[in-house]
């Protein structure tokens, strides 16, 4: 199980190991580590939006809609302090190739 650290926001704000990627999330529901790549096709979830009136993200792509609050409970275990989040990965990602990128975020999974 990696642990990587990485920062909530900024240059640096998504971990990222072949094909996935986890960034903070900052929502009116709770903030937690969120995997980007959509488990439909790929997409950019860290794009995505609230379908509206409801707690549910919807990919950009094909508009597969995902709770929010259960991406909250069953997420990466992770801990935030100050501008930094330390996490700990599925045992699928390799800690060697980890690395560190920024990444563009939607206003809501941005806490603004
Ligand atoms: S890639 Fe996300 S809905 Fe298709």
């Amino acid at each position: 199980m990696p642990v990587v650290t990485f920062t909530v926001e900024g240059r640096d704000n998504c971990v990222t190991a072949g094909v996935e990627a986890y960034m903070w999330a900052r929502t009116a529901y709770g903030s937690f580590v969120l995997p980007v790549r959509c488990p439909h096709r790929g997409g950019p979830l860290n794009l995505a939006n609230f379908e509206p009136g409801r707690t549910r993200l919807v990919c950009p792509w094909h508009g597969r809609a995902t709770s929010v609050t259960k991406a909250i409970k069953a997420g990466v275990p992770a801990v935030r302090r100050g501008n930094r989040v330390t996490a700990v990965l599925p045992d699928t990602v390799k800690a060697e190739v980890c690395t560190t990128e920024h990444r563009p975020v939607s206003k809501v999974l941005s806490g603004r």
